[in-house]
């Protein structure tokens, strides 16, 4: 037996060196931290859910041509990914004002934004990862003005078919977070979709009575986080009525 080795280990995830050179594995933890860590708890299931949303987004997403890092789901808590070199922004696409927009900005919850809107934050936790501008992004040579560009395509693609997928399932897209990086490919270089997608990422509002499906009944103190993704899950199809999903200890077998 040999020890993997472990690459990063951050709130959420833990990556570990994958099979081959330019892979790696991607293990989601349970763990459930909102406020940059200030708040944290342990939510048996989650990371097996936030796997499988992420892999059948992230599938989706490959099979319309909108490149990402995910090449397969391992087992319940591990996926294979391509490793890339993080570009250090957060890219957040709001489709209707919640959190932090409806805060600054004095824009009531639930107020549908009159076109989609593009925000960036610096990935930094010493600084609490603070709201950045294009002009920011390219001066200190975070990204390239053309580097940029394919970010923000990417991201209006995404919402444009994220927010569909949801729809169809009930599920308002209010707005999510998406990370890119850059792949290297022999002399090539592109940006592709990296880190997860998932209801931590997104804000997920049941189209009917706005219940909150996602990481907001968490830093809110709502309570009935698992079965919200789990909900949301079930609505996708990616898992039946009784499928059961805490990833820890062991099943009854009737
Ligand atoms: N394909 C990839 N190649 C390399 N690094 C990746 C890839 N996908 C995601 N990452 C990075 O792996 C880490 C995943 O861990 P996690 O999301 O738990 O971190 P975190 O605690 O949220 O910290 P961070 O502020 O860095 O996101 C992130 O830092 C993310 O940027
Ligand atoms: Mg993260």
């Amino acid at each position: 037996m040999s020890r993997r080795r472990r690459i990063y280990e951050g709130k959420g995830k833990i990556l570990y060196e994958g099979p081959e050179p330019g892979t790696l594995i991607q293990f989601f933890k349970d763990d459930a931290t909102a406020f940059n860590a200030r708040k944290h708890e342990i939510i048996d299931g989650k990371g097996v859910l936030n796997n499988r949303i992420c892999e059948f987004i992230f599938n989706h997403l490959n099979k319309m041509g909108i490149p990402t890092h995910f090449i397969r789901r391992l087992n319940m808590r591990e996926q294979l990914i391509k490793e890339v070199e993080i570009i250090p922004l957060e890219i957040v696409v709001r489709n209707v004002a919640a959190g932090s927009l409806s805060e600054r900005l004095g824009i009531e919850e639930g107020t549908v934004l009159p076109r989609s809107i593009i925000e960036f934050y610096f990935k930094n936790d010493a600084l609490n990862d603070p709201m950045v501008s294009e002009e920011h992004i390219t001066a200190f040579g975070w990204a390239s003005p053309q580097e940029l560009d394919d970010m923000m395509a990417l991201a209006i693609r995404c919402n444009d078919f994220l927010s569909g997928l949801f729809l169809g399932a009930g599920i308002q897209l209010v707005d999510f977070k998406i990370e890119c990086g850059r792949l290297y490919e022999g002399d090539m270089m592109r940006i592709v979709l990296a880190d997860e997608i998932s209801p931590d990422s997104c804000r997920l509002w049941d189209i009917e009575t706005q219940e909150r499906l996602d990481k907001d009944r968490f830093r809110k103190d709502m309570g009935g986080l698992l079965e919200a993704y789990q909900q949301v899950a079930r609505r996708l199809g990616i898992i039946g009525e009784n499928e059961p999903v805490r990833g820890t200890g062991p099943v009854l077998v009737k």
